[in-house]
């Protein structure tokens, strides 16, 4: 069974509280819940961390080498900036897909680079909380494709 990591960085613990008009409704626990439901229907395990300490985060990047198939992440405004979160996850090399609740490309000019995504297969900008299951899925088919 594949195992999946769900990487979730600084703020996004503030789900539903946290300007919901951008990043919606949903709190970080519905949205970990639609991801184990989303886990069953496809066959994986999915391990969820959240913190809003980046030195805690490229430890658990790091934790997952050799344990864990690949990595969801939402490095909120790490995103924009850590290239110490970037290394963490190429060192790794796992597949990483990076999620974004809101689009970030249409927002602010800070948030249009991404320094983790030349790191990542892709990412998922701009449909809230269901950009999680929809990148659990591209994760998916993307292990399956290299099992092939
Ligand atoms: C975010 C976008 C980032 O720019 C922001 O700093 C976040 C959340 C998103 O999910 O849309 O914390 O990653």
């Amino acid at each position: 069974m594949h195992k999946v990591a769900i990487l979730n960085g600084p703020n996004l613990n503030m789900l539903g509280i946290r300007e919901p008009g951008v990043y919606g409704k949903e709190s970080l626990a519905i949205i970990e819940g639609m991801l184990a439901d989303k886990a069953a229907q496809l066959g994986v395990s999915v391990s969820c961390y959240q913190t809003n300490h980046e030195g805690a985060m490229i430890d658990r990047i790091h934790a997952a080498y050799g344990q864990e198939d690949g990595i969801i992440i939402n490095p909120g405004a790490w995103t924009h900036y850590s290239y110490a979160l970037r290394d963490a996850l190429s060192a790794v090399s796992l597949p990483i897909v990076e999620v974004h609740l809101s689009n970030i490309h249409k927002r602010e000019s800070f948030r249009h680079v991404s320094v983790v995504a030349p790191v990542a297969v892709g990412q998922i900008a701009g449909f809230g909380a269901i950009g999680y299951t929809l990148a659990l899925e591209a994760l998916v088919s993307q292990l399956n494709r290299e099992r092939v």
